[in-house]
């Protein structure tokens, strides 16, 4: 059988699918105007071509799926999603990313329908500073969150974009945090992207201080395995969480890169910082068109560069994350 292998050997076997592109939060280095709804925009994918979309990647050796958004629980029906994906056939692994603020009242939904782990955004353990950053009133619903989702079950991580200014002090906060609790807090370093130059001017701060200092406290670096992110994650016998860092601007960070990317109107996306963006939307009409889809992908698979090209300040047609789910 076919499998995802591009030009430089990599094997994808993880699909992040983008169910929706509107958010509910406004947060300053992605949507700090909120999402402007286009009227004139294609609707996100229906149930149907979803599970045409899945199967034909499963076919093709993928078996995780992680859904994101914009905020994927913004979409009515994200349930009958998680379960249609679970139903397919070798996705083993289906996952959600979420800002938590329907976490509350969703966790034991998406358990139920064969979600079993949840990366959740929380930039600050203050609330006023987290308010500030996402335009929210407080942080209570996504801590809250947080607490259904493990009490639920899954496995949990959380995001904090690391941003100068705002949250570069967090360190001993988010320490005390995974004292006691089961989860992974991953510090981002901040990515540009076509809409937030001033913010990154004056925000972005690379990670390797934090790491450094962790290390000299005790913690000790985690292999990563064959379907994780692109996290470094580090471990103390004293905590029961995790702390990690995602450092996109690292030398060799997309070596191991192991996912590919949909975004909510079809477009197959080969980079979260590429350029083109096939649509490969006329091919989810009907289960029969499976075999044209999947070589339609492996064709465009071999587009695919050896990295982004942050470096060069160059972020592709990338306006924002919430376009495709980060
Ligand atoms: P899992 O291993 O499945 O938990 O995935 P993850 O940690 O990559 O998922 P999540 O949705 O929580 O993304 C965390 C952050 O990592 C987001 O800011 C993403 O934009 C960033 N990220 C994830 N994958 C890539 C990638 O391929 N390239 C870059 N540059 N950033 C990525
Ligand atoms: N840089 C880094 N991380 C970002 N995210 C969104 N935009 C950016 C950016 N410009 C994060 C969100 C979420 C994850 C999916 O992506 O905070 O945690
Ligand atoms: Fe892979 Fe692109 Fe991500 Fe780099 S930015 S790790 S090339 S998807």
């Amino acid at each position: 059988m076919a499998r995802l292998i591009d030009s430089y050997q990599r094997r994808f076997r993880y699909l992040r699918l983008s169910i929706t592109d509107s958010c509910n939060f406004r947060c300053s280095y992605c949507l700090p105007n909120g999402s402007c709804i286009d009227p004139e925009a294609e609707r996100p994918l229906n149930l149907d071509e979803i599970i045409h979309l899945t199967t034909a990647f499963a076919g093709l050796g993928v078996e995780k799926v992680r859904i994101t958004g914009g905020e994927p629980t913004l979409r009515r029906d994200v349930i009958e999603i998680m379960e249609a994906i679970h139903q397919v056939d070798g996705i083993e692994h289906l996952a959600i990313s979420t800002n938590g603020y329907r976490l509350s009242q969703l966790a034991s939904r998406l358990v139920a329908s064969g979600c079993t782990a949840a990366n959740i955004s929380l930039d600050s353990l203050n609330p006023a500073h987290f308010a500030k950053v996402t335009g929210q009133t407080s942080n209570k619903a996504v801590i809250g969150g947080i607490d259904a989702s493990l009490e639920s079950g899954m496995k949990v991580k959380i995001n904090a974009v690391l941003m100068k200014g705002v949250n570069d002090i967090e360190l001993p906060n988010f320490l005390d945090y995974v004292r006691d609790k089961p989860v992974a807090v991953r510090f981002i370093e901040l990515m540009r992207t076509g809409d937030n130059k001033a913010f990154f001017d004056k925000h972005h701060i690379r990670a390797e201080v934090l790491a450094d200092r962790l290390v000299e406290s005790g913690w000790s670096p985690l292999a990563r395995s064959a379907l994780g992110g692109p996290a470094t994650e580090y471990a103390h016998p004293d905590f029961a969480g995790r702390l990690g860092f995602i450092t996109p601007y690292a030398k060799n960070f997309c070596d191991q890169c192991n996912r590919l990317r949909i975004s909510c109107r079809g477009e197959l996306k080969l980079c979260l910082f590429g350029d083109g963006q096939e649509s490969i939307r006329h091919l989810l009409k009907a289960a029969s068109q499976k075999e044209e889809l999947q070589e339609t992908i492996l064709q465009r698979l071999t587009h695919k560069k050896a990295s982004h090209a942050l470096h060069d300040d160059d972020f592709g047609t990338t306006r924002q994350l919430a376009s495709i789910g980060g």
